[in-house]
């Protein structure tokens, strides 16, 4: 873990736009303070800051809230992602955080998905377009997502129990892949005896 014992999460909503996807990261940061109070846990709604584009400099050479979600993301040991698809891929905002940060960036990080979408024919989206990215960056990615369809939401809540359950059990794979990573460097580092 970066600095020092305790945990760092980050909840990311990765639209500026819409409610539905905010709502299912707001409950999993719910989910998560409650079970997991030692835990130092920051949401990052997309929709609250003003985000430069990526033009290929470092992410600590941006400004105001473009380095501060950058920073923000770069010093987590968990990330879990939200995002709504649009035209069947992820929407633009996401992609610049992605685009911001290093090819490095997620090493040493598990990442976690939301995904909130209008048909479940694009339940796979995530397994071909966000996951390779993540691979990419060198997550250790949470294998299993949650996928919320448009029929599981009524007036900006969940009413589906079945997803309250899923979003349990990706808050709880998320903290146990963290807990088995710092264990796999300590061995790691006790091997090569640093
Ligand atoms: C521009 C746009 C494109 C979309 N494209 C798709 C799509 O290709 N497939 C899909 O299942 N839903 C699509 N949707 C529906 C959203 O993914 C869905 O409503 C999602 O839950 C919205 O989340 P939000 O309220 O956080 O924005 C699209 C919505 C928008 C606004």
């Amino acid at each position: 873990m970066k600095g020092d014992d305790s945990m760092n999460i980050v909840i990311l909503s990765g639209s500026n736009v819409g409610s539905k996807t905010k709502v299912a990261t707001e409950k999993a940061m719910e989910i998560m303070t409650k079970n997991n109070q030692d835990y130092e846990v920051t949401m990052l709604d997309l929709a609250d800051y003003e985000m430069e584009f990526s033009d290929g400099r470092n992410y600590f050479e941006y400004e105001g809230d473009t380095k501060y979600v950058a920073e923000t993301m770069m010093a987590a040991d968990a990330i879990i992602i939200g995002t709504p698809i649009f035209q069947a891929s992820i929407p633009a905002t996401l992609k610049n955080v992605f685009d911001l940060l290093p090819v490095n960036a997620f090493l040493d990080k598990v990442v976690s998905i939301i995904v909130t979408a209008g048909t479940a024919k694009h339940y796979l989206i995530a397994e071909q377009q966000l996951k390779p990215i993540l691979a990419y960056m060198k997550a250790h990615i949470v294998p299993t997502y949650v996928f919320i369809e448009e029929a599981d939401f009524l007036r900006e809540e969940i009413i589906n129990d079945d997803v309250h359950f899923r979003l349990e059990r990706l808050v709880e794979d998320t903290i146990l892949n963290v807990e088995a990573q710092q264990i796999i460097r300590e061995k790691l580092d006790e091997q090569y005896d640093f």
